[in-house]
């Protein structure tokens, strides 16, 4: 079985211990990795620190090199869908399309190594600044943590370490311990495409004491983070005035007006947003408020689309959903649906565990104060409520503490434009669901959702200094 090591400054480390990967749909052992311990996250950040201060490339270097790594993974995508799907439990058609999004994502961030850029400060404009101009550059922060989930290891991972790198920065990549194999074929295509050493390394660990010792040294000059609420408010205290990106969970909500022209269709669009990588989503479809006059249409829609939505052999391109990342989290759902239930809720379908997997699952008659409806359920199940109003349906989705993505389906730009504007969330997707994601928008949110927006063009905003360089040129 394979040992999977850690890369430290280009070259390849066992560290303290190692820990078992296991296929998710198996749970059988497919390899293990290294971890790290306090030597270890020290020498990531002395490599990392290193290669900031010796290595100068420039712009256009840094966009050779990101496309150089996009097309070396597009022509190993094979091979990273299959380590992605054992590791994750995804369906291969999914791990396909999240290799192919990475792929986006990469191109996406060599481009903006060659649009960084500042702007020019009209300063001459002020009383008493004749003869002065100013100016801005966009300089790299330096040594940049980027901490990543298991629920789309690699291109959530691009979506970090491409921008820190087309900015200029270097990396410490600390990846899931679910999810590690794509993270070391992700560090092979970069060191394949000519990164000089240093400039990105991984570490594998327990993430309570790995991110404990990577806060505590000061030379990392930026955390970017997605995972839980939990985790990323401890981040958020140990970081100080340090830099810090926040991509949180959600139990995002897609409202679906009166006016909608196919009840069915919106039904459909919503449970396949619902169950898509097992509801493992940040932005899955977990509540639906639905219009009162189309309710119970959309309800038996819905049902009969969880009802279809297939299980099976990952490797089947007809798979639509696997397990989930462990049993103990199928564990966790299966508890919270049986504590709706006991409280009221009615299971339109599925409802049912098997091991890690659980089946693809519609809830009506919930209540906001159920955990399905006001927690992040992180899973294939989705809550159906009525609404009479567009303004009660708007105060619903925004009772909560989290505020990623929003979606509604209505024909009436009236209604479009109210929700546009009163929905507390990061970003409102008009004729979608609130799972619609491309990689080229900004995307984060609001309230415990998060802090900054990811997509290459605006993360890398936030992976920069903006420096403000004033000539007086008379003087
Ligand atoms: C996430 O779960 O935050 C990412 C969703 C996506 O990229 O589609």
């Amino acid at each position: 079985m394979k040992t999977i090591e850690m890369l430290i400054g280009g070259a390849y480390v066992s560290g303290e211990s190692t820990l078992p990967v296991c296929h998710k749909a198996t749970g059988e052992q497919i390899a293990a990795i290294c971890t790290a311990g306090e030597a270890e996250v020290r020498a990531a950040a002395d490599a990392a620190e290193r290669a900031f201060r010796e290595v100068k490339l420039s712009p256009y270097e840094r966009y050779e090199i990101l496309m150089r790594a996009a097309n070396l993974m597009r022509e190993r995508r094979e091979e990273f869908a299959e380590a992605l799907s054992a590791e994750a439990g995804k369906p291969i058609r999914d791990a396909r399309g999240e290799i192919d999004r990475a792929y986006q994502t990469l191109i996406l961030s060599a481009e903006e190594a060659k649009r960084l850029r500042g702007e020019t400060v009209p300063l001459a404009g002020a009383p008493g600044c004749a003869g002065r101009m100013a100016f801005t550059i966009r300089r790299p922060l330096g040594v940049v943590c980027a901490i990543t989930p298991f629920n789309f290891p690699v291109n959530l991972a691009a979506h970090k370490i491409g921008p820190a790198l087309a900015a200029g920065n270097t990396v410490i990549y600390k990846p899931a311990s679910a999810t590690p194999l794509t993270a070391a074929l992700l560090c092979d295509v970069f060191q394949e495409a000519g990164l000089p050493a240093g400039c990105l390394n991984l570490i594998y660990g327990e993430g309570g004491r790995v991110g404990r010792l990577l806060t505590a040294d000061e030379r990392i000059r930026m955390f970017s983070f997605t995972g839980s609420v939990l985790v990323g408010k401890v981040l958020h205290e140990a970081v100080g005035f340090r830099r810090i990106s926040l991509e949180l969970g959600s139990n995002s909500a897609n409202i679906v007006h009166e006016d909608v022209a196919d009840v069915a269709w919106a039904a459909e669009h919503c449970a396949r947003h619902a169950f898509v990588n097992a509801g493992q989503v940040c932005i899955s479809c977990q509540r639906v408020y639905a219009a009162r006059s189309i309710y119970e249409e959309f309800c038996a829609a819905a049902a009969e689309a969880a009802r279809n939505f297939k299980g099976g052999d990952l490797m089947d391109v007809h798979t639509q959903i696997g397990p989930m990342i462990s049993v103990r989290e199928a564990e966790r759902i299966e508890a919270w649906v049986e504590e709706a239930a006991s409280a009221g809720a009615r299971v339109l379908a599925g409802g049912q565990r098997t091991g890690a997997f659980y089946e693809p699952t519609v809830l009506t008659d919930v209540t906001p104060a159920m955990k399905v409806v006001s927690e992040e359920t992180f899973a294939p199940v989705v809550s159906i409520i009525p609404y009479d109003t567009i303004e009660e349906a708007v105060a619903a989705v925004n009772d909560t503490r989290y505020g990623l993505q929003a979606g509604v389906f209505t024909r009436s730009l009236a209604v479009a434009n109210y929700c546009a504007e009163h929905l507390e969330v990061g970003g409102v997707i008009i004729g979608d669901g609130a799972t619609f994601r491309m990689d080229n928008m900004p995307y984060g949110g609001v309230k415990d959702s998060g802090i900054g927006r990811e997509g290459p063009a605006y993360a890398i905003r936030e992976l920069t200094e903006e420096k403000l360089i004033v000539l007086n040129v008379e003087g």
